[in-house]
């Protein structure tokens, strides 16, 4: 059985006052038990929202991380120093990072060695894009981004990582998939987890869709058997717009 997990990523968005407000606003209410929910915030909030949410009933999550853990890496955050600062999960490989910051295949695998190692869990993205869907290479692609992102992911390792499904013309242009789609997709993800794995893996492995979901439409991807929740851009910036989020994944 698997417990179902909606993530905020707030992506470059809130002053570090905007974050502790909603984190302050979020611990006073009643969160469903039965669902685990976190926030995924930049950098430089990170400090201040994991003291701010402790004996809360949500984690806090970075939005990426270098698998190094330290080095003259200019501009970038290890994820050792993430593990050290008390957070709970990394995005990683999400698609504006692979699309606008070059990140490759290896350097995702690497990160979630990382993240692995030091107790963080890896919440990887992957998805295709408008041009791929089209064309029909999608399964191929998603399939080779799951074996690279696994590689070297131990039997033991490889179910506390999340996948993330997150087709990028689906991502902010308020365009979701069907939920038959995603779906299809995330059971596509499952498989190939089983290839590498084994059934027991696959079946524990949690696998979340993202792309334009919002409180209207999550009931509908959750009642999907392969769909085990969300990863969520606009519609996690309003506190009562993610708890709404959490109701209706429950
Ligand atoms: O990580 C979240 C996704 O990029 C989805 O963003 O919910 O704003 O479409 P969105």
């Amino acid at each position: 059985m698997r417990k179902p997990i909606i993530l905020g990523n707030w992506k470059m968005h809130k002053t570090l006052g905007e974050a502790i407000e909603f984190i302050d606003e979020l611990k006073t209410r009643e969160l469903p038990k039965s669902v685990e929910a976190g926030i995924c915030a930049p950098f430089i909030h990170l400090s201040d929202l994991v003291a701010g949410s402790k004996d809360s009933d949500f984690g806090i999550g970075a939005e990426n991380g270098h698998y190094e853990d330290s080095g003259a890496f200019t501009g970038e955050v290890s994820i050792a120093s993430l593990a050290d600062l008390g957070v709970d999960y990394v995005i990683i490989g999400h698609s504006e990072r692979r699309q606008f910051f070059a990140e490759t295949d290896e350097a995702i695998n690497k990160k979630i060695l990382k993240s692995l190692e030091k107790n963080v869990v890896p919440v990887v993205c992957v998805g295709e894009s408008l041009e791929e869907r089209e064309d029909g290479s999608y399964e191929s692609l998603i399939k080779r981004q799951i074996e690279k992102a696994f590689m070297n992911v131990t039997e033991t390792d490889a179910s506390k990582v999340v996948v993330a499904y997150e087709p990028i013309w689906a991502i902010g242009t308020g365009k979701s998939a069907t939920s038959k789609d995603a779906n299809d997709m995330c059971k596509f993800i499952r498989e190939t987890i089983k290839e590498l794995y084994s059934d027991s893996v696959a079946e524990a492995v949690r696998i979340q869709y993202g792309g334009s979901v919002k409180p209207e439409n999550i009931t509908e991807y959750m009642a999907e058997a392969d769909i085990d929740g969300a990863l969520v851009g606009g519609a996690s910036l309003e506190v009562d717009g993610f708890i709404a989020l959490l109701e209706g994944a429950k």
